[in-house]
């Protein structure tokens, strides 16, 4: 080898290092593709009255990029697709459970694990197995089914989330803190309250994260008052790669440490493993209290499945023991959370009204500043949802008065101070090119001259209505 060519190598190689420094480029390659297909105008103006102009009402064929959620919605690894020919799938007993279990009790740290057919199914248990009619839950910020659940044991939800988390201009590193003087508060004033519900990261914040500090202090402030603290570990991994990238003393330690240590200072989780856990669907409730795991053992047989499959496959068991092994790895995160931070920069810097710092699994858009003049009755998010399908085929979610529902005592609508629109990004699926794409339309769609006169409720479902409900168009 010459000189100059090895020099030549050389300054490639380096070259190479500062990229993969600088850069969220994705530590894998693509091995098999899905074609999607770009609609006309005409046909998605048909899709969407058809649908109630409600994004959740379109057909995914009608689709050109989903970013409708990132549940369920990921690109299985050739290891995970290899892991499903190894389903046993045994009605007790499946080893996948045994590999499935050991694998949380290794990265997330519980004793006991409960599967469950998603997130939802251990929300229900837990609510049922630990509130009382009259209970208080606080938790940060409320997730839909999650405080459906709550009520639905007839708890009350509480948000003691920072204000922060509710400010859309404020750029606190952890906007999903816990405000530790509401939380104590609630804790001196309420009759009886069975645990504090925490999410990490907050999703109807903007997937914002919660600090180690922060909680540290909740479980202290907990265990003072004899109160357990329950983990929303739907995305808890982007939440400790938030921990590493801003809180000091944690740069230097793995998600996979980070992780664990978070979810040390809390007493079980729900966990919807369709999010961080890199499968299409699967979840689990994990207890350390033997008591506790024993009556959601009792429950889970009635409502999921047995205790050793809660409506998995064994071979879902195995592909989701698979993803959390590659889901809490340093470079998927980074390239991950790096995706989203890539869309949310291009629209930033368009000046399209965003949710800020960048969250992480989506980034959100302020439905109020797209329309300024709209009332809030007639649902600017779901407005701004249906004009981005329209303009380009992109599938967003509505995360404002609609998702928010009615208060179950008065009947009236909740009116959140957010109204925003979610363009989630599912893990390991769109490229960069895609995501240039969507902040096209996402800033055409801001600068339209025209603006919408908004949407009214034709049909409005009794539970959980954003899912189902139908909307007809206000104006011309
Ligand atoms: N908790 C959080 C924070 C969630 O985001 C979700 C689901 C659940 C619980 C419920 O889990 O869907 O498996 O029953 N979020 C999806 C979303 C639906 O689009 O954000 P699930």
């Amino acid at each position: 080898m010459t000189i100059s060519s090895s020099s030549a190598s050389m300054e490639l190689r380096t070259t190479g290092q500062q990229l993969h420094r600088r850069s969220w480029a994705e530590p894998w390659k693509i091995k098999m593709v899905e074609p999607i297909t770009l609609t006309t105008e005409k046909q998605r103006t048909a899709a969407l009255s058809e649908a109630g102009y409600n994004t959740f009402l379109l057909r995914s064929e009608d689709v050109y990029i989903d970013l409708l959620t990132d549940s369920g919605t990921s690109a299985m690894s050739d290891w995970q697709w290899a892991g499903m020919m190894l389903g046993d799938e045994a009605y007790a007993g499946s080893k996948n459970f045994y590999h499935l279990e050991e694998t949380v009790r290794r990265h997330y740290g519980y004793k006991h694990l409960i599967p469950v057919h998603q997130g939802r199914g251990a929300e229900h248990i837990l609510s049922q197995i630990m509130i009382r009619p009259g209970d208080t839950v606080p938790g940060n910020m409320y997730f839909t089914t999650t405080r459906f659940h709550q009520e639905h044991a007839g708890g009350q939800f509480v948000d003691v989330v920072i204000e922060d988390g509710h400010d859309l201009a404020s750029l606190h590193p952890f906007k999903g803190n816990v405000d530790l003087d509401k939380l104590e508060h609630v804790l001196k004033t309420a009759k009886r309250v069975p645990y504090i519900s925490l999410a990490a990261t907050v999703n109807m914040a903007g997937g914002q994260p919660v600090s180690m500090a922060n909680v540290r202090s909740v479980r202290e402030i907990c265990a003072r008052h004899g109160v357990p603290v329950m983990l929303d570990a739907t995305r808890a991994v982007e939440n400790a790669w938030f921990i590493k990238c801003r809180e000091a003393g944690y740069a230097d330690k793995s998600c996979a440490e980070i992780l664990l240590e978070f979810c040390s200072y809390t007493d079980g989780c729900t966990m919807s493993g369709k999010k961080d856990p890199l499968v299409n669907i699967g979840g689990w409730l994990s207890l350390n209290d033997d008591t506790l795991a024993e009556e959601a053992r009792n429950m889970v047989v009635v409502y999921e499945g047995l205790h050793t499959y809660g409506g998995m496959a064994g071979r879902d068991m195995e592909a989701m023991a698979r993803g959390i092994e590659e889901s809490v790895q340093d470079d998927h995160m980074r390239a991950r959370i790096g995706q989203v931070e890539y869309l949310g920069g291009l629209l930033h810097s368009a000046g399209v009204p965003i949710v800020l710092p960048i969250g992480g699994h989506a980034v959100y858009l302020d439905a109020r500043r797209f329309y300024p003049d709209m009332s809030q009755d007639d649902f600017p998010a779901q407005t701004l949802a249906a004009e981005i399908y329209l303009d380009s085929g992109v599938r967003a979610m509505e995360r404002g008065i609609v998702s928010a529902g009615r208060d179950s005592k008065t009947g009236r609508h909740h009116y959140p101070k957010l109204e925003l629109v979610r363009l989630t990004i599912p893990r390991r699926v769109y490229t960069q090119a895609h995501m240039d794409v969507v902040a096209e339309s996402v800033e055409a769609v801001f600068l339209q001259p025209k603006k919408p006169c908004g949407l009214r409720m034709v049909y409005e479902p009794k539970y959980l209505r954003f899912f189902q409900a139908r909307f007809e168009r206000l104006g011309p």
